[in-house]
């Protein structure tokens, strides 16, 4: 302790009575009561009572006291009168009678409560985000983080990996996302990228010899912001030599395993492994929620001979039929279940048909349709029970799956099947190498140009690249991706018919790639790796739904930091110095 407090505000107890001690911290709440002053005075590790007398000098001074205003307390420890203690505090049973009472600094009123956990808006919370961090939430939050982090360093160090740094300055070698540019002043007209993640460097790493590299690492994206999703990020970054997809999964999942035992006390099951066609098809997605079952039912076979143009239709154009079983949902009103089929509009169904299975018989937008052959298949199919609700999805397999997936995890969320303190991990394995990106109807990686294909399948790409899948691998947890890796091609040949295949020319890898080509032509050992987001992690370990919450300094929804208003504009000259213009259209902000 120092020469300010000899005691935390979290330590003393009715053991300590009579004690003489020194505290300082911040005041969190004050009341004036029956004659004398109490205040809470709140340091990270709690909060302690402290009492001011009016026989005492310092009873003036403390009239004057704030919240959040920073104080040095120095008195004696005795036991709360009977009745008065306060089982909810760590230092409930005592008080500390105040002798001297020295201001150290004062705070303007702050702009919402600090003691309590409250609902506020969240800008105003990230404006002034030196204020929410004293919260106890946000204490607990970074806290865990850093536990977290220092298990995963303790874990890898244990194992013999070796951090490395890499740098924050490199050159443009996107990974899916666009990259963040710093202009060069030195070298006019060109640019630095800030790595979207080390991934290149780290194979350059195994290239050097290391063997077993990992690094916590900050990445940045500029792509748009989700719950999940920050501009800058940070991974818990990996890369080995010598390696399978076996021996990197056992290695992150026995880190993660670790982290669990050692920061939250929970010993973790072995992670179930589903193939991603598996996961497609049983949840309609790839990072699929496990904390519950409800599984997507392919519905088909009940409707082949129906008479009802929206099944029919999509059974003969190679469509599928699915359902998702709502358990309870019987109850629901013709309105509820209004509402819920433009949810599935929303999740990109063209329509949903909906079953209740009431007690007192079936009800269903498709009633006329719905035999009694049928429903006996479908309650077979869903394991639906008298009681529950069915909802079924007929589109192309995509679709359809899609939709059922998305609509499982509504019903999940609907039935508080999604327990914030359950945690379902697994793997999914066996990726398509390619998928086709959204926005450009392009195929891309669906990880990244590194992944080598699955074993034996080098030749698809010559006739089926489609069908190719990679050694590429995901964990996840509650229904989020954790992290993504995979086993990397090291061979140059191998290397440039992947960028082939992308539709690159030995131009373009020469121009964007040239450097890592080079590298390996020197004796790239096979190696293969993972990242986790580290912000993922610690937002699911700490139950929360945002990985705002557990990040310090994060940037708000629209990717700006409100405290430091950033991003803003430079001046003139600094833009002149980088030989830069603005053309950005004039704003009145
Ligand atoms: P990937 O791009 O899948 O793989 O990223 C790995 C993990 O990083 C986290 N993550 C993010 N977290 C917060 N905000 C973001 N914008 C964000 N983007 C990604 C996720 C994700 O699963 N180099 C490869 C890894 C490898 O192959 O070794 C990579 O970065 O948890």
């Amino acid at each position: 302790m120092t020469d300010y407090a000899k005691h935390t505000c979290g330590s003393l107890r009715a053991t300590d009575e009579g004690a003489s001690v020194r505290l300082s911290g911040w005041i969190n709440r004050r009341r004036d009561h029956g004659g004398l002053i109490f205040a809470d005075v709140r340091d990270r590790e709690g909060v302690t009572q402290v009492v001011f007398d009016p026989k005492d000098a310092s009873f003036h001074e403390a009239e004057k006291l704030r919240h959040e205003d920073v104080v040095q307390v120095s008195g004696r420890v005795r036991k709360r009168p009977a009745g008065t203690e306060n089982p909810r505090l760590d230092t409930g049973a005592i008080e500390v009678g105040i002798e001297a009472l020295e201001i150290l600094n004062r705070s303007e009123v702050p702009p919402f409560q600090v003691n309590a956990d409250d609902d506020v808006d969240e800008n105003l919370r990230l404006e002034y985000r030196y204020l929410d961090l004293r919260r106890p939430r946000m204490q607990h939050n970074i806290r865990t983080r850093h536990r977290i982090v220092k298990a995963i360093r303790d874990f890898f160090d244990a194992r013999e990996f070796v951090e490395i740094e890499t740098p924050m300055l490199i050159k443009s070698t996107p990974e899916g996302a666009r990259d963040y540019l710093v202009p060069s002043r030195l070298h006019p007209g060109t640019c630095y990228a800030l790595p979207q993640s080390p991934q290149l460097l780290k194979q350059i790493a195994m290239i050097s010899g290391f063997g077993k590299y990992m690094q916590i690492a900050r990445c940045m994206r500029d792509e748009d912001l989700r719950a999940d999703r920050q501009p800058e990020f940070t991974q818990v970054d990996v890369e080995m030599s010598f390696v399978t997809q076996e021996d990197v999964i056992e290695t992150m999942e026995s880190c993660i395993r670790d982290v669990w035992k050692r920061v939250l006390g929970i010993d973790l099951a072995p992670f179930p492994r589903l193939t991603h066609a598996e996961a497609i098809a049983k949840y309609g997605i790839d990072k699929p929620d496990l904390r519950f079952g409800l599984e997507i039912a392919d519905v088909g076979a009940a409707f082949a001979q129906t008479e009802f143009v929206v099944f029919k239709s999509a059974l003969e154009a190679g469509g599928k039929v699915v359902a998702v079983r709502y358990p309870g949902g019987a109850a629901l009103s013709r309105r509820d279940f209004d509402a819920l089929t433009e949810k599935a509009k929303e999740f990109g169904a063209k329509g949903m048909v909906w079953i209740a299975l009431g007690a007192d018989g079936m009800k269903s937008s498709a009633a006329k349709f719905m035999t009694d052959d049928a429903v006996a298949a479908l309650k077979q199919a869903t394991g639906a029970e008298t009681g529950d609700a069915l909802l079924l999805f007929a589109d192309t397999p995509a679709v359809a799956l899609v939709a059922a997936g998305k609509m499982r995890n509504e019903v999940g969320e609907r039935c508080g099947l999604r327990d914030p303190k359950a945690f379902a991990f697994c793997w999914v394995t066996g990726f398509p190498y390619l998928e086709i990106d959204a926005e450009t109807g392009k195929a891309v990686p669906s990880h990244h140009p590194f992944s080598s294909p699955g074993e034996g399948e080098w030749d698809l790409i010559e006739t089926d690249p489609t069908a190719m899948r990679a050694q590429h691998y995901d964990m996840v947890l509650n229904g989020f991706e954790l992290g993504s890796g995979s086993i990397r091609i090291h061979k140059p040949d191998q290397q440039r018919k992947i960028f082939h295949m992308l539709g690159m020319s030995d131009e373009q890898i020469e121009d964007r790639f040239g450097f890592f080509m080079k590298a390996l032509e020197y004796g790239a050992p096979p190696h293969g790796g993972m990242a986790l987001g580290v912000d993922r992690i610690v937002m699911l370990a700490c139950g929360e739904e945002n990985i705002r919450e557990v990040i310090a300094f994060p940037k708000n929804q629209v990717g700006r930091d409100v405290m430091m208003d950033a991003p803003s504009p430079v001046p003139e000259r600094l833009l002149r110095d980088l030989y830069l213009k603005s053309t950005a259209p004039a704003t009145d902000a």
